[in-house]
């Protein structure tokens, strides 16, 4: 984190309404809605049209909150005075021929847990299958212990300090898993804390309900024990958690040896009738009929997706067909840090015309990383994504998986003024420096939230 200033809450733009970008080199707008198939190739770029980028260099411009236009500086201007906005209220940033794209949108996390196992690393190294520690009562298990135990004071603590790490690489917008509770006080105190560490930003954090994520040691001795868990998450955790109001997904770990596809379809029927929205872990570890269920029940998302059967990505295929497609969110680092050799076949989601989305799968056991830009690294040499298509898959597409694509994951007059000034002069260099300090600048509704020194 040295050298970044975070700026709590949000600098307002030198307490003027608006705010004008300046002197970038390019501008990734992602203009044109949700990417698949060719599409997701097309950044919808404004480059400078002179090197270095001068008085055609493109502008950003926002008020109170919102894009309200962008453009080359001479059409911006005139649209500005057009529209009735003085140029002296709004407070100039220099872009200092860097990049300007989206917000970072991170749609599959689990932020909260209490604890960290890097005790995994070494038995996978020694040989350990990751389900075979899970089996064993460790994994998710023993951050179900830790989690259980932990205080609300260090959820939170743990909250802000992993939010401040994804803020400083670029994030704007999370989803964040319960899940690590198992039971229905648990869930509720970690959808809470997600929801309270969200409202006081300037991360926004949407938070999943995921109670079936594995069956807790309690219910494990019972001979019926995953039947009776998942009675359990319908009958007792999903009424509780619907009451509370603070989750807006509900999400299941549909695996071989977790949950079937039956028993996830029925979690995520009941959780419907709560008005959560579905969406799942589906064929992580082995073709487990994951994306065929997300294509039927309509979730918003099908995540992970490293081994899916042809069936499902045939499922997946027709979706995409309709007015509701499911996003494919692929968790590559998840694979990468579990030393699994079979990643997600991405190329061929994106040739069917399924639209990809990427995320971090922040978590303890699988992917410890809060860098969407790592993740936009491995992507493009694991999965094969161009830096274009994986850029389209961490801002409108990641949106689009969160069901908000209409409101963040691109810059466009009237969406929310989330926005990155990069340190480099071209989005093709943002998965090309691993583990750099690429950001410069973070604007979260137009308040300057992240400000590294000038280099
Ligand atoms: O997405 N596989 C299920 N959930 C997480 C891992 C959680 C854990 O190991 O703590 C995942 O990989
Ligand atoms: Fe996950």
């Amino acid at each position: 984190m040295s050298g970044f200033r975070v700026i709590q809450g949000g600098r307002a733009a030198d307490g003027q309404p608006g705010l004008l970008i300046e002197g970038a080199a390019e501008v990734v707008t992602m203009v044109g809605g949700l990417r698949r198939g060719p599409s997701q190739d097309d950044p919808a770029l404004i480059p400078a049209a002179s090197d270095p980028p001068g008085d055609d260099a493109p502008v950003v411009a926002c008020w109170e909150g919102r894009i309200l236009a962008v453009g080359p500086r001479a059409e911006l201007l005139q649209v500005l005075e057009d529209g009735g906005y003085p140029i002296a209220r709004f407070a100039r940033l220099d872009a200092a021929g860097g990049t300007i794209t989206p917000g970072l949108v991170d749609p599959h996390t689990h932020l909260l847990f209490a604890g960290s196992r890097e005790g995994e690393l070494v038995l996978r190294q020694q040989g350990a299958g990751y389900m075979e520690i899970l089996a064993a009562g460790g994994g998710i298990l023993s951050t179900v212990a830790a989690t259980r135990a932990a205080s609300v004071e260090a959820l939170e603590e743990h909250g802000r300090r992993w939010l401040g790490e994804m803020l400083n690489h670029g994030t704007t917008t999370i989803e964040a898993k319960s899940g690590y509770g198992l039971d229905l006080a648990t869930e509720l105190r970690l959808l809470d804390v997600a929801h309270r560490l969200g409202a006081a930003g300037p991360v926004d954090v949407l938070p999943t309900w995921l109670g079936a994520h594995a069956v807790p040691v309690e219910f494990r001795s019972r001979p019926d024990g995953t039947e009776a868990y998942v009675r359990h998450c319908i009958e007792e955790q999903l009424p509780g958690v619907a009451a509370q109001g603070r989750a807006r997904f509900a999400d299941v770990f549909c695996e071989r040896g977790v949950f079937s596809p039956d028993q996830s379809r029925r979690v995520l029927e009941a959780a419907s009738r709560y008005g959560l929205q579905p969406r799942l872990h589906a064929d992580e570890i082995v073709p487990s009929g994951g994306a065929e269920l997300a294509a039927e029940i309509g979730a918003l998302s099908a995540d992970h997706l490293a081994a899916p059967s042809p069936e499902g990505i045939d499922a997946l295929a027709r979706a995409a067909g309709t007015e509701q497609p499911v996003v494919a969110t692929l968790l590559p680092a998840t694979t990468w840090f579990l030393m699994h050799e079979d990643f997600a076949p991405a190329r061929t989601l994106i040739e069917r015309g399924v639209p990809v989305a990427l995320a971090t799968d922040f978590n303890p056991g699988t992917s410890p990383t809060p860098s969407l830009l790592h993740v936009l690294t491995v992507a493009c040499l694991e999965l094969k994504l161009t830096p274009s298509e994986a850029l389209a898959a961490v801002t409108i597409n990641a949106a689009h998986a969160l069901g908000i694509g209409d409101e963040i994951g691109s810059i466009e007059a009237g969406k929310a003024a989330d926005l990155v000034v990069w340190r480099v002069p071209t989005h093709l260099q943002l998965p090309y420096w691993p583990a750099a300090d690429l950001v410069r600048t973070v604007i979260k509704k137009g308040r300057v939230v992240v400000e590294r020194p000038p280099s």
